[in-house]
C-alpha cells in the first residue's frame, strides 16, 4: 500500500441482503462500532485514509442509504445503467441514485461479464457515463483460471483495460476512477491470490496506467484486489505496494467480518 492513496475496503454484496437484512447489518455496525475499531481505524476512516463501502443489491439500495445514515459507511449501486433513462427494463439510472443521494457505482464485475453479457464496450460506456454524471466508479477486470494457465493473463487484461477504461480522464476522474483487479479463478472460491501474484497483476496494471494516462495520474489512481479476500489475509494483500483495498464478497455480509477487514487495514496506518 502507498500511504498517499489511501486504503478502500468496499464490500460488494451480490444477491445478498434485502433491505430487512440491510438494516440489521447497519444496526449491529452501529452498535459495535466503537467496540470492534481501534482509536488508529476510527481515525484513519474519519481522516478519510481509509474508506468504507457497501454495494447493495438494487431493492436495499434506499434502506441501505437510510440505514447507513450519519455512519461512516457509504454504499454503492453494483449495476447502473449507461443511459440516463429509457426502456431498459430490470436496470436501473444515474439519476435514480442523484435522487437517494448515492455517489458510488460497479462497473465490469466478472460475474456481470459471465451471466448478463457485459461486454469490454458496455463496461466502457458504464464507465464514461458514470463518471460524466460525477460518480465514483469502481472498474473490475480480471483473467479466467485457463487465461491464467495458458499464460495469457497479462494480455487479457491489458485488453480489458484498453478497451474498457476511457482514452483520458479529466481532473475529477481522476478523483473518482477506482480499479479493482479480481482473477476470475479467485472469486468465491476460497483461491486467494497470493499476495506476490495481486501484486504482480498490479504492477502490469499500474504501467499500463502510466502508458496510457502518464506518470501523475497513474501514481494517484487506487488499484484494489478482490478475490476471496478474508480479515485473515487481508494484511499481506494490502502490505503490497501496488495493492490499495479490497473489493470482497462473501467475507463482507456479516458485520462482523466487515469490521474486522477495517481494522485489518487500519492497523496498516
Ligand atoms: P469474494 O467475491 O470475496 O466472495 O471472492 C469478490 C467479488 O466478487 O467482488
Amino acid at each position: 500500500m502507498d500511504s498517499k492513496r489511501g486504503i478502500l475496503i468496499a464490500g460488494n454484496w451480490k444477491m445478498n441482503l434485502g433491505p430487512k437484512g440491510t438494516q440489521e447489518f447497519a444496526s449491529h455496525l452501529r452498535t459495535n462500532w466503537k467496540i470492534s475499531l481501534s482509536d488508529k481505524t476510527r481515525a484513519a476512516i474519519s481522516n478519510g485514509k481509509l474508506g468504507a463501502h457497501v454495494f447493495p443489491a438494487s431493492i436495499s439500495l434506499a434502506p441501505a442509504k437510510e440505514a447507513f445514515a450519519g455512519t461512516s459507511v457509504s454504499v454503492g449501486a453494483q449495476n447502473v445503467h449507461y443511459e440516463e433513462k429509457g426502456a431498459f427494463t430490470g436496470e436501473i439510472s444515474g439519476p435514480m441514485l442523484k435522487e437517494i443521494g448515492l455517489e458510488w457505482t460497479l462497473v465490469g464485475h466478472s460475474e456481470r461479464r459471465q451471466y448478463f453479457g457485459e461486454t469490454d464496450e458496455s463496461v466502457r460506456k458504464r464507465t464514461e457515463s458514470h463518471l460524466r454524471q460525477g460518480f465514483h466508479v469502481v472498474f473490475c477486470f480480471g483473467e479466467t483460471r485457463s487465461e491464467r494457465e495458458d499464460g495469457r493473463t497479462n494480455s487479457v487484461l491489458e485488453t480489458q483495460l484498453s478497451r474498457g477504461l476511457p482514452e483520458k480522464l479529466s481532473g475529477s476522474d481522476v478523483e473518482k476512477l477506482v480499479l479493482a483487479y479480481e482473477p476470475v479463478w479467485a472469486i468465491g472460491t476460497g483461491l486467494t491470490a497470493t499476495p506476490e501474484q495481486a501484486e504482480e497483476a498490479h504492477e502490469y496494471t499500474r504501467n499500463f496506467l502510466i502508458d496510457r494516462y502518464g506518470r501523475e495520474i497513474a501514481a494517484k489512481l487506487k488499484i484494489l484486489y478482490g478475490g476471496s479476500v478474508t480479515p485473515e489475509n487481508i494484511r499481506g494483500l494490502l502490505a503490497q505496494p501496488n495493492v490499495d483495498g479490497g473489493l470482497v464478497g462473501g467475507a463482507s455480509l456479516k458485520p462482523e467480518s466487515f469490521l474486522s477487514l477495517l481494522e485489518g487495514a487500519g492497523s496498516l496506518f
